[in-house]
């Protein structure tokens, strides 16, 4: 299965692993490279220079990367940017916000510009900064995402990106290879997955994190602004996060006054069950194809089975238009 998108970055397969901060490093990026996908970093800006570094070194080893950046977090993390293009990313995408600040140096340096976009107005947005690729996001995504679902998004930001002659790849609730089938037969040029990958032996995320991922059922998710209140992460209003539901949300969501109230002694409560790896009150964040996950092998075995998958899935919606 090969797409324009594919055949600009040299990939073998349509599938890119989503940068995910705290969970993307890597290791996990280098093995999905390395099976013929898109690996990615996911870097919240507060890792530092050594750990970008030796991350993307990882990760170079398995082929072209791509790095994963959150556009509000930019303006106040001077430098950064500079120092991603530096590792020599094939793609650098830029979500959570307008990338029109940011275009010209990255594109300036050929490397493909990708945003993830969450509403038409985000859409249109990123194509007027000049990217190369929409990621239509769907509310179903694991971590910060918007209220729009993947099916009915898609089909508003393919038209567009037709038109614009730029490629679209769709992200959120791709779990298995019947999803990547499922977006590739409507025009996507790649599928962006995130959670199924978030379980996976090189995934950095704790056994506890990917235990509860395992054990979730696609029910089993929140989106909230809890962990963010919790956390302190200046996240905009309109990017919730998709979580697993736990004990701390359901005490806090919707009560986030009560919880901004009372939040110096949560937050002792939250990092130690984060030092515990206790997930009943620390955050994982995931999406609701976690209801797909069985369990937690090597990456290059799940990559493998969602492009046999859509291959098959493919080839049979082919049969019937014969
Ligand atoms: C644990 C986790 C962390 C994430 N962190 C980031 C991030 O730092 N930057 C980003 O652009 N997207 C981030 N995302 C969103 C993913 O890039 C992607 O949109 C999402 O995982 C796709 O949906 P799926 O989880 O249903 O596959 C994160 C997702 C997860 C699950």
């Amino acid at each position: 299965v090969n797409t324009p998108f594919c055949r600009r970055l040299g990939l073998a397969h349509p599938v890119v692993q989503a940068p995910m901060a705290g969970v993307a490093g890597g290791a996990l990026a280098a093995a999905v490279s390395a099976a013929g996908g898109l690996g990615m970093l996911g870097v919240r800006g507060s890792e530092g220079t050594t750990w970008l570094r030796e991350q993307a070194e990882l990760a170079a080893a398995g082929g072209p990367f791509g790095v994963g950046l959150q556009l509000w977090k930019l303006a106040s993390s001077e430098g950064l940017l500079e120092e991603v293009l530096d590792t020599g990313p094939a793609l650098v995408s830029l979500s959570f916000g307008d990338p029109a600040p940011y275009a010209a140096i990255v594109r300036d340096r050929a490397v493909v510009l990708a945003s993830q976009v969450q509403s038409v107005e985000a859409a249109r947005q990123a194509l007027a900064a000049g990217v190369d690729v929409l990621v239509a996001q769907g509310t179903e995504a694991g971590g910060h995402t918007g209220s729009v679902a993947t099916l009915p998004l898609l089909q508003e930001v393919l038209p567009l990106g037709e038109e614009a002659g730029v490629s679209v790849l769709a992200a959120g609730g791709i779990g298995s290879g019947r999803g990547v089938a499922g977006v590739l037969a409507m025009g996507a040029e790649a599928a962006w997955v995130g959670t199924r990958f978030a379980a996976t032996q090189e995934a950095t995320g704790t056994a506890g994190a990917k235990a509860r991922i395992v054990d979730a059922a696609s029910t089993d998710t929140v989106l909230t602004h809890v962990f963010d209140l919790v956390q302190e992460a200046d996240w905009p209003d309109r990017f919730p996060g998709r979580a697993l539901r736990n004990e701390l949300t359901d005490r806090w969501h919707g009560r986030e006054d009560e919880l901004a109230a009372r939040l110096t002694e949560v937050q002792r409560r939250f990092r130690d069950a984060l030092d515990r790896d206790d997930r009943d009150v620390a955050h994982v964040y995931a999406g609701q194809a976690s209801g797909l996950v069985q369990g937690v092998p090597a990456a290059a075995e799940v990559l493998r089975e969602l492009v046999d998958v859509a291959r098959d899935r493919l080839r049979a919606v082919g049969e019937l238009t014969r």
